[in-house]
């Protein structure tokens, strides 16, 4: 962080106040350097009751249109339903305010095109999608070791996101608005992937799945365990893992193969530093959900957008890593939607 004090603070409004938003909100409000969380917006009374209780004093909308009228904001900060975020993406660049969104950009791929069309209009706006791993500090760690050489050349990755068990069944009440297992969760994994192929374009894609607990998920063509495999150009490939089942937690995992050597990152998804050694043998406690693994990273992505919008209103010349771009996300979802294809069809899907 290199946050000028002297410059103005960046003005923010959140919108969407649920699960996530909640988070979010607490990040910008209390935990990040040069930025006001100046006003919040929520359909629902209680979130608005929430955040008049809990934040420091933000502008309180019901409406996203009327927070995009107010002149005293300079960003918002979207952790809306995925169906709402291209609308309120463009709603946001066109009323001149910097935006950051939650993933997914869409879930629809001609959408996603019509977005990242349309902010080209807008090149003085930062806009980014919030694939938070980008910022995690051991991904950045491997990642940084991985762009000096440490490995040689990477030319596989393994990675999943597999949510522990829900009995009660979220999930499953979701899935129908979710696009799936492979846009929800692996969405995630393909953006890692091709941080470190370095945008390399995949061009072609074989997914299956199978439904080891959750049968109401077979209504919606959705899994509650799916496998991808993504070949990329120059003979890159990625090989990809969600589940919603797991028995020990929320256990998400990564390993970049190169010509020499490998990088492996959150093998053992522990929540904290203790081990119980007992007749059991010797273990750990799981992180429970992504927000107990990823906590820093959603901070640190928070940091570096309102960083980056401090370096364009400063009219500095330094480039900041904001994280991932609007044609990042449509790259994701362009991948995630072809392995939907692919599960649905058992033909691989090429690109
Ligand atoms: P949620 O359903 O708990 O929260 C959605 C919020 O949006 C609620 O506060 C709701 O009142 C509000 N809302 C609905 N319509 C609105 C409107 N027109 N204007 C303003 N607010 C509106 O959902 P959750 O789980 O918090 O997810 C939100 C987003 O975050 C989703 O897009 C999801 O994909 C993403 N997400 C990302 C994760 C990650 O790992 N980066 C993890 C979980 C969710």
């Amino acid at each position: 962080m290199t946050t000028n004090a002297s410059s103005a603070p960046v003005r923010m409004g959140v919108a969407g106040l649920g699960r996530l938003g909640k988070r979010h909100a607490m990040n910008l409000a209390y935990r990040v350097p040069g930025a006001v969380l100046a006003a919040a917006c929520s359909p629902l009374d209680e979130e608005r009751a929430w955040a008049r209780e809990t934040l420091p004093a933000p502008r309180l909308y019901a409406d996203y249109e009327a927070m995009l009228d107010d002149r005293e904001l300079d960003a918002v900060w979207l952790v809306t339903p995925s169906s709402l975020h291209a609308e309120q993406i463009v709603a946001a660049l066109r009323s001149g305010k910097h935006v950051f969104c939650e993933k997914p950009l869409s879930l629809d791929v001609a959408e996603c095109e019509r977005v990242l069309a349309l902010s080209r209009e807008y090149p003085h706006l930062q806009a980014t999608i919030g694939f938070m791993r980008r910022f995690d500090p051991s991904y950045r760690d491997a990642y940084e070791q991985a762009a000096a050489g440490a490995i040689g050349r990477p030319f596989m990755i393994r990675s999943q996101t597999t949510d522990k068990n829900d009995p009660d069944g979220f999930f499953v009440r979701f899935a129908p608005t979710s696009g799936g297992i492979f846009l929800d969760c692996t969405v995630h994994d393909i953006d890692v992937a091709r941080w470190f192929f370095g945008n390399a374009r995949a061009t072609r894609v074989y997914a299956t799945g199978t439904i080891a607990l959750h049968e109401g998920l077979r209504a919606c063509g959705d899994v509650d365990n799916g496998v991808a495999v993504v070949e990329f150009e120059g003979g890159r490939l990625a090989v990809f893992y969600a589940s919603r089942t797991m028995a020990h937690g929320c256990d998400t995992q990564s390993e970049v193969i190169g010509t020499a050597g490998a990088l492996a990152i959150g093998h053992n998804p522990r929540a904290n530093r203790v081990e119980i050694y007992d007749a059991g043998g010797v273990r750990n406690a799981c992180t429970p959900t992504f927000f107990d693994r990823f906590e820093e990273a959603f901070l640190r992505e928070a940091q570096a957008f309102v960083e980056a919008i401090a370096v364009r209103q400063a009219g500095r010349a330094d480039t900041q890593d904001a994280g991932a771009t609007l044609a990042d996300a449509l790259e994701a979802t362009r991948i995630g939607h072809a392995m939907r294809e692919a599960l649905a069809s058992g033909v691989p899907v090429t690109l």
